[in-house]
């Protein structure tokens, strides 16, 4: 693996773009302090310019580190790319970190524009999975990775995805199949003092996680983007499959389906709506109730299911509970873009 490694490292350093395996999904990286190679990020996504990029770190802990070792240690990590690493900032890197949590923060000076997308903040992260780690530790520096796909469509979550999207010219680090499946959990610590802490994107560390190591309940759920920094997946339409994608609940007594090829995505218990009597045909598949199973194959069964030439997929509506707001949010917005291309 360290060959694999020492290569990826060479074509990050000549600015090229590498897939990167991450514990959330697999990411798309360039050398955060090279323009040129930010460039080729946007080009192969096909993302707008002006979309902020997260910026991945090492982990500078040790095994044997005392507590306060820690706090000085991210402390030193994130001053790189941040101008003021807060307390709280301070708080949830060592709690959370490596893990699935980005952390919104004032820039630092020398942070380049075409990460953050003009503003005046940068997303940070440090990744769990231990490939990426070493990858992280041997570049010396941060990279840039949006999730690997092609703008608006559905995030990867293996090699295998990646080399779906982008072919087999792209270097990709294999590094088996993503153990949580969505996307990191953004937190907006740059407006303490006029909005606390604000959740931007749900994801697998749950808001009361956040609000339980900061020690209060202000912590809000934005629901409109609109006087926030741009988030490229906030935008309603996102992770999008080609097939036409339908929530369903049990408040919804019709959906026509006369002579479709349908797939029926439920519960267990769920009993089969009438409806579904009309289609052509109607293939089965079983959601376990936990939400972290489900997320880890979210988007592989979507991929699938657009593979499988269905003319619609229902998917039945996820319980409320916040437990699956993750989920809930990666789906609705699949169901709003579906179907378009
Ligand atoms: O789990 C993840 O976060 C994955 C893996 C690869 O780390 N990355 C990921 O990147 O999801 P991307 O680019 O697909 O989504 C990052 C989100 C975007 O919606 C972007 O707008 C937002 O983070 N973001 C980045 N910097 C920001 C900033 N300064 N202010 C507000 N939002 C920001
Ligand atoms: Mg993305």
């Amino acid at each position: 693996m360290s060959d694999v490694l020492d290569k990826a490292v060479h074509v990050l350093k000549e600015g090229g773009l590498v897939g990167i395996p991450t514990e959330t999904v697999y990411g798309l990286a360039a050398d955060a302090s090279n323009a040129s190679a930010l460039e080729k990020i946007y080009s192969t996504k096909g993302r707008p310019t002006g979309h902020p990029l997260i910026v991945h770190i090492a982990s500078p802990i040790h095994r044997g580190m005392s507590a306060e070792q820690a706090r000085d240690a991210w402390r030193d990590s994130l001053s790189v790319w941040s101008r003021d690493v807060s307390p709280q900032a301070l708080l949830l890197a060592c709690t959370f970190w490596p893990g699935p949590l980005t952390m919104i923060l004032p820039k630092a000076k020398s942070v380049l524009s075409d990460v953050t997308g003009g503003q005046e903040t940068v997303g940070i992260r440090s990744p769990q999975h231990a490939l990426t780690q070493d990858l992280l530790k041997r570049f010396a520096g941060g990279l840039a990775a949006p999730s690997a796909n092609r703008f608006g469509r559905i995030s990867p979550t293996s090699a295998h995805h990646v080399r779906e999207e982008f072919g087999d010219d792209l270097l990709v680090l294999d590094g088996g199949d993503c153990e949580v499946g969505i996307e990191s959990t953004i937190v907006d610590l740059s407006r303490w003092d006029t909005h606390g802490p604000v959740v931007l994107r749900p994801g697998a560390i749950s808001k009361q996680e956040i609000e339980t190591v900061l020690g209060q309940s202000q912590l809000s759920i934005k629901e409109d983007f609109s006087d926030l920094p741009r988030v490229s997946g906030s935008l309603s339409a996102h992770y999008a499959p080609k097939t036409k994608l339908i929530l369903w609940d049990s408040k919804i007594s019709d959906i026509e389906c006369s002579d479709l090829k349908v797939a029926w995505v439920h519960f267990t218990k769920t009993t089969q709506p009438l409806f579904l009597k009309e289609a052509l045909s109607c293939s089965d598949y079983i959601l376990s109730d936990d939400p972290i199973d489900v997320a880890r194959c979210l988007y592989a069964l979507l991929r699938e299911l657009d593979k499988q030439a269905y003319d619609l997929i229902i998917f039945e509506a996820l319980p409320i509970a916040d437990t699956w707001d993750g989920v809930r949010d990666r789906l609705g917005r699949a169901a709003l873009g579906s179907g378009i291309i």
